[in-house]
This record gives structure tokens, C-alpha cells and sequence, in this order.
């Protein structure tokens, strides 16, 4: 680590009178852990090492067009090689975890477990063992996105033989890491995966099989993050006695105005969005939500389809997926509203899932954000919270992502504004609204591969300098702030920010 004796001191950035709200200097409950977060295709880079084949992130960002800024993850952060810097930065932020996925193709080159590759385990056994080394516990996110390119061949998350292939998979995690892991997510954001990979054309595989691809997804997802749940449940939870469960996009989505209409729009957006995942796992009933299933049905109809085409769980399928998450992984960004109000038939393609919701919405006149899925409405992050406390029982609740991207900058007032807000704003559902918070996580320890945006967007509170071989690293103000959070856990808007030049 180098270290410049230069010494800032910068003006407190948060704005204690904000929006109406007087943000004052709160106490972080004693039980809440903190970390920070990545996964594997955005930061470790080696695409092609070893016995490693391509996901299907490596076919897209290799193919023109493929990504926003023609960018790739051929290097990315090159954690791969460097990951021992990932822990020295982490160590320095004094968080109690680090939340990183598996790179399935680098585990099982094909996807399939006749082959295993040492060089994989080798890797992760490293990173496990050296985080344990330094006091920082490891949790594993098994399927973060970067899919075989092989299994996506044969249709990835549309073939209902993927929940097989996914168990296979998780099985071989469980057997080699889960005498030291002890925190598992099955699957990240499944509407991520099903929408803008299968519906849509936004993320790979970008099959844009609107109306059907993501509704296949959403199905096949649900059922391989239940059987591996069952797989850990029986087996290795009995003597590894970890915890494992999934974690979904929870981003606040609401009606544009108190009519009923519009809160009508705003809820149904809800289950669309989040419940569709959430509540064949979390609620009494499990099952895809009965909004969904009915608009999806009546559309169906209306198009000439035989069968509704969200397809349907058998009621032994309901009973499996039901109950199998041991807390509701949350990861929350930003708040949408809604309203049928100006809606017609032809604004989406048909069919299509925005087809199906038939709303519009805006993010009212909040301030834009560069990135507009992280534009500030802490607010919402409250709400949220409280939604999945009201509709699934109040479960333990680990916040595994929540973060804010923008286009560079080294003092980065906004993302320390914005983390404070939000923060405020957990500590309110917490303490008024009794939500059991039991895990906070910042996206993302360092500027990584963001997706069809490439490198161009910086989600970390590390600055990566992509220009340098070594991807050499230097945290932004917001890891002081942070660093300071986790130290004090105290927050304080009214507190200034240090912020030293600093190189890892
Ligand atoms: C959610 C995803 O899990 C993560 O990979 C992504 O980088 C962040 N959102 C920011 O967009």
C-alpha cells in the first residue's frame, strides 16, 4: 500500500436537513453485520486461464456492440491474480464480510460436473482461506450471471433441465468450501437474469423473447435455487450448519398518486417485479402472485395462446419452493412509480411483460441520477424494507447489495450522500417499523464490469485506474466514510469526511 502524507479534510457532505427529514446521529443496531460486495465475471478478469471456457458474459462482451463502451471482463479488476490486494483493501475497511460469487465455467468448465477443475478450486480455496486469515468471513453468491456459454446452447435458464445441472453445480461448492462457508446465496436477482437476459435484450444471453423467455426463467430459476436449498438443508447443513438463501431485487415500486388506481398499478408493479420471485419462496401460500397470474392469463388469452404463457407449478412444486430461504437477501437501488394513466396497447412490444403489467412509470421529479436505477429516494429503501416485513412475515432480512453508481471522481460527495440517506433510512425501518436488518452490504468494494454499461460506470468506494497493468487501486471518500461507519457504527452526517491519497 502506498501512502501520500498528504492529509484532507473535507466539509461534512451530508446535508443534515434534507427533503424535510433531519437526518441526526444514529447508533447502528448491535446484530447488524457490514461488508462489501462483488462477483466473479465483473472483477477477476483471467477469462480464458487454465481449463476455464467462456460464459456467456465472455460471448457477449466478445462480440461487437455487445457492451455500451466495447469494454470486456478479459481483465476486469484482475482479482484473479491479485486477490490478496481484494483482501488488504477490505481489511482496511474493517468490515465483517466480503460477498463474492463463483464463476460456474471456472468450477465446471462445461458446466456439467464430469469435469471439476483444480485450478478453480485452487483459486477460491485461496481467496477462502486468506479472507479467514484475516478475520473477514467469506459469503458465497453460487450464481451471479456468467452462465456456460455450453449450457446456454442448450437453452440455459428456458430448459427446464437447468435446475439439474445448477444442483450438480452447487453441490460441488457445498462439498468443497462449506467447511468454511457458512453464508450462501443461491442465485443473484433472478428478474435480472429471466427480464433483461431472456424477456429482453439488455443482458446476455439478450434472447429478447418477450412475454415468454423471462416468465421460463422465472420458473426454472425458482426450482434449481429450491432444490439446492433442499440439497444443503439435508446434507450439509446437519454438520456445516451454515445458512443459504436466495437474493432478490427489492427496489420500491409505487403508485404515481394516492388514487386507487395508480396504487392499484403501484402494487401490481410490486408483484410483478419482486413478488413473482419472492412469493412462491417467502409467502404463506407460495405460487407466483395472483395478479400476476391473472393478468398474464387474461393477456395470454386475449393474444390467442393455448395456456397462460407464465407456465404453472404443480402443487408439489409449490410445497418444494415454499419456505426455502433461511433470510430474504435484499438488494435495493432505487423507487419507481406507477400509474395506468396514459397507458396503450402497442407502447411495449406484444407480448411482453411491460405488456402484461400495462402501467408506465417515471421516478416522479426526483433528482436524475447519473445512473437512473440508483437516482436517491431513501424513502423507498424504508418501504421496501417494510413491504417484505408486512407481506413474508418479518424475516430476517440480509441487505446484500445497496449502492451508487456514477461516472468517476475520487471525492465522491453524492455516493456518500446517497449511502447516509439510505442508511437513515434502514435505521427507520428498523427501529419504527421493527424490520429484523440483520446484514448491510455495500455495491461495490471497487469499480468493476457493469454489465452491457462496461467499465464506464464506477459502482465501487475503491477507484480502479483500468489504465495501469495492475489495475491499481485507491479508495474514494466514500470508503472513509464507510470505514468510519463500520469503526464507530455511529452514523453522522454531521461528521467530516477525511480523505487521504491512498494506493493499493
Ligand atoms: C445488481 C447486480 O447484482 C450487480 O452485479 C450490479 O453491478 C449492481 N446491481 C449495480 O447495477
Amino acid at each position: 500500500m502506498l501512502f501520500s502524507l498528504v492529509v484532507y479534510v473535507l466539509f461534512s457532505v451530508v446535508m443534515c436537513q434534507n427533503d424535510n427529514k433531519t437526518i441526526l446521529t444514529r447508533k447502528l443496531p448491535d446484530g447488524m453485520k457490514l461488508g462489501v460486495a462483488s462477483a466473479a465475471y465483473q472483477v477477476e478478469g483471467a477469462w480464458n486461464v487454465a481449463d476455464k471456457l467462456p460464459s456467456i458474459w465472455d460471448t457477449l462482451s466478445h462480440t461487437p456492440g455487445g457492451i455500451k463502451d466495447g469494454s470486456t471482463g478479459d481483465d476486469a479488476c484482475k482479482s484473479y491474480e491479485y486477490y490478496k490486494r481484494d483482501i488488504q483493501m477490505i481489511k482496511f475497511l474493517g468490515v465483517d464480510f466480503y460477498r463474492f460469487s463463483i464463476s460456474w465455467p471456472r468450477i465446471l468448465p462445461s458446466g456439467f460436473r464430469n469435469k471439476i477443475s483444480d485450478d478453480g478450486l485452487k483459486y477460491y480455496n485461496n481467496l477462502i482461506d486468506e479472507l479467514l486469515a484475516n478475520n473477514i468471513e467469506p459469503i458465497v453468491t453460487i450464481y451471479h450471471w456468467d452462465l456456460p456459454q455450453y449450457l446456454q446452447d442448450l437453452g440455459g435458464w428456458a430448459n427446464p433441465m437447468i435446475a439439474d445441472w445448477y444442483v450438480d453445480y452447487a453441490q460441488v461448492l457445498f462439498e468443497t468450501f462449506g467447511d468454511r462457508v457458512k453464508t450462501w446465496i443461491t442465485i443473484n436477482e433472478p428478474k435480472q437474469i429471466g427480464l433483461f437476459g431472456y424477456g429482453m435484450s439488455y443482458l446476455a444471453p439478450r434472447l429478447n423473447a418477450h412475454g415468454i423467455g423471462e416468465y421460463l426463467a422465472a420458473k426454472h430459476i425458482l426450482l434449481a435455487h429450491a432444490k439446492a436449498w433442499h440439497l444443503y438443508d439435508k446434507q450439509f447443513r446437519p454438520h456445516q450448519k451454515g445458512t443459504i438463501g436466495i437474493t432478490i431485487a427489492t427496489d420500491f415500486r409505487t403508485g404515481m398518486t394516492d388514487s386507487p388506481e395508480d396504487i392499484l398499478a403501484g402494487s401490481e408493479a410490486m408483484d410483478f417485479e419482486v413478488g413473482l420471485y419472492a412469493h412462491p419462496i417467502f409467502s404463506k401460500t407460495g405460487d407466483f402472485p395472483e395478479s400476476v397470474k391473472r393478468r398474464v392469463a387474461e393477456r395470454s388469452k386475449e393474444q390467442g395462446f393455448k395456456k397462460s404463457r407464465l407456465p404453472t407449478f404443480t402443487k408439489e412444486e409449490i410445497v418444494f419452493i415454499k419456505g426455502t430461504s433461511d433470510f430474504y437477501g435484499f438488494n435495493h437501488y432505487s423507487t419507481r412509480f406507477y400509474t395506468r394513466n396514459g397507458f396503450k396497447s402497442g407502447m411495449y412490444p406484444i407480448p411482453s411483460y411491460e405488456d402484461d403489467l400495462a402501467a408506465i412509470y417515471s421516478y416522479k421529479d426526483y433528482k436524475p441520477a447519473a445512473i437512473v436505477h440508483c437516482t436517491e429516494i431513501p424513502e423507498g429503501m424504508r418501504l421496501a424494507l417494510k413491504w417484505v416485513k408486512d407481506n413474508y412475515d418479518n424475516p430476517p432480512v440480509n441487505i446484500i447489495e445497496n449502492g451508487f453508481g456514477t461516472l468517476g471522481g475520487q471525492q465522491d460527495y453524492d455516493r456518500v450522500k446517497y449511502l447516509t440517506r439510505y442508511m437513515d433510512a434502514i435505521l427507520d425501518a428498523v427501529e419504527i417499523d421493527g424490520v429484523n436488518v440483520t446484514m448491510y452490504t455495500v455495491w461495490s468494494l471497487m469499480d468493476n464490469f457493469e454489465w452491457a454499461n462496461g467499465l464506464s460506470i464506477k459502482f465501487g468506494i475503491f477507484e480502479t485506474d483500468y489504465g495501469n497493468s495492475n489495475k491499481t487501486r485507491r479508495p474514494r471518500m466514500s470508503a472513509f466514510w464507510f470505514r468510519n461507519l463500520v469503526a464507530t457504527r455511529i452514523l453522522d452526517p454531521y461528521r467530516e469526511t477525511e480523505f487521504q491519497k491512498l494506493e493499493f
